[in-house]
C-alpha cells in the first residue's frame, strides 16, 4: 500500500517518473528471486482465464501463457504503479500481493503459448 501511494504522488511529477521505473525494477527484482508455488499460481490463474484465453483472439486481449515470468511480473507491477493503466488489469493487480504475482508468473510461464 505504502508503494501504492508513492506512485500515486510520483505519477504528479514528471520528474518523478524514473524513481517510479526504478521502484518497478526494484519490486520486479525482489519478487523474482521468491521461490513461487506452480500449484497456487494455477488456482489463481481461474480467474485470469475468463479473458486471457490461450488462442488470443480479436478482442485486445493479449495471450499470456507461456509468456517468461520475467516478463509477467514486470507487466503486473507496471500496473500495480500505475506505469500501466488499463483499468481491468490495475484493478485485478490490487488484489495480488507478491507471492501471487510470482506464483501466477511461474504457472502462465509453465503453459504452451
Ligand atoms: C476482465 C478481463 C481480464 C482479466 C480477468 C484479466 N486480464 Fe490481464 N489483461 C486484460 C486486458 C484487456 C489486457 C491488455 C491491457 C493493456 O492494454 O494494457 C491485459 C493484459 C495483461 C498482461 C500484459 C500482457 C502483455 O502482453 O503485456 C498480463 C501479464 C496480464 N494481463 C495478466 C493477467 C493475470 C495474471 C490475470 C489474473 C490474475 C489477468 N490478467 C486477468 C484483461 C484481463
Amino acid at each position: 500500500m505504502v508503494a501504492s501511494l508513492a506512485a500515486m504522488t510520483a505519477v504528479a511529477s514528471g520528474t518523478e517518473e524514473d524513481s517510479l521505473r526504478a521502484e518497478a525494477d526494484e519490486r520486479v527484482a525482489a519478487i523474482l528471486k521468491l521461490s513461487p508455488d506452480p500449484a497456487y499460481g494455477a488456482y489463481l490463474a481461474g480467474d485470469c482465464a475468463t479473458c486471457h484465453r490461450a488462442s488470443g483472439g480479436s478482442d485486445g486481449i493479449p495471450p499470456i501463457a507461456g509468456l517468461p515470468a520475467d516478463y509477467t511480473v514486470n507487466a503486473l507491477i507496471e500496473y500495480k504503479l500505475g506505469i500501466r493503466e488499463n483499468e481491468v488489469m490495475v484493478v485485478r493487480v490490487a488484489r495480488l500481493g507478491d507471492a501471487e504475482i510470482a506464483a501466477l508468473a511461474a504457472h502462465f510461464a509453465d503453459q504452451k503459448p
